[in-house]
């Protein structure tokens, strides 16, 4: 496919200044394949700090962001608030998002209708819970909160999807490159069906979800696997490796 290998770095809630500081300086000097795009998400605080010290060529996420501009929304950040600090994309409905905040698909379909509008890149985040997948309901889940993003995408050019399975994000249990490749198809059919054909072809689809330096590799080889999300092991080393896993 010519569809450009994509690994995000999720920092979730951690780091410091000086530990940021020593992660974003192993990104500047690592030997990274030009081939790759690489989004490094830290926590919202971090953003300007982080594109201060970064090289450009990385770009900077914000974690999630709110649904409108301005206004009493105490806690929130809008869109324009987040490129004002030289963050470009923005992950949207992360599971934890999801299970631990309680967002529903309605509103990660504002946020990604409006993010878009206010010229934000996307990765909008699905994903099964582990009684799901045992339910065999992987398929439904996942294009129900599809369904949800889809409908709310006015530029396809700006939206990475990203699949992680809710069992396998911080637990070690990786998704085998097998269940990866056979949910990211049926995404890929899902988009051709209900969105177009040139959509499916062009989007890109990462997986997320224990990946490391010592499974990236497997994993990427898979044909409908164009990148990662990585949460733990973006804040190590061995992100390097994930980067590289198509070198
Ligand atoms: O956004 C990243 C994912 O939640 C994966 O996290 O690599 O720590 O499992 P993890």
């Amino acid at each position: 496919s010519n569809r450009k290998f994509f690994v995000g770095g999720n920092w979730k809630m951690n780091g410091d200044k000086q530990t940021l500081e020593g992660i974003i300086k192993g990104l500047n000097d690592g030997a990274l394949d030009p081939k790759a795009e690489v989004v490094v998400a830290p926590p919202t605080i971090y953003i300007e700090f982080t594109r201060s010290k970064l090289k450009k060529e990385i770009g900077v996420a914000a974690q999630n962001c709110y649904k409108v501009a301005s206004g009493a929304f105490t806690g929130e950040v809008s869109p324009g608030m987040v490129k004002d600090c030289g963050g470009t994309w923005v992950i949207l409905g992360h599971s934890e998002r999801r299970h631990v905040f309680n967002e529903p698909d309605e509103l990660i379909g504002q946020k990604v209708k409006f993010a878009l509008e206010q010229g934000m890149n996307l990765i909008p985040c699905i994903g099964e819970k582990l009684d799901e997948r045992e339910a065999n309901k992987t398929e439904e889940v996942v294009f129900r909160q599809m369904k949800h993003i889809a409908d709310n995408v006015s530029d396809w050019k700006r939206v990475v999807i990203a699949y992680e399975p809710v069992w396998a994000i911080g637990t070690g249990k990786t998704a085998t490159p097998d269940q990866a490749q056979d949910v990211h198809k049926s995404l890929r059919g899902w988009l051709a069906k209900n969105v177009s054909e040139e959509v499916a072809h062009s989007t890109r689809i990462l997986y997320g979800g224990s990946v490391t330096g010592n499974n990236c590799k497997e994993l990427a080889g898979k044909p409908d696997v164009d990148g990662f999300l990585v949460g733990g092991a973006s804040l190590k080393p061995e992100f390097i490796t994930i980067i590289n896993a198509k070198k």
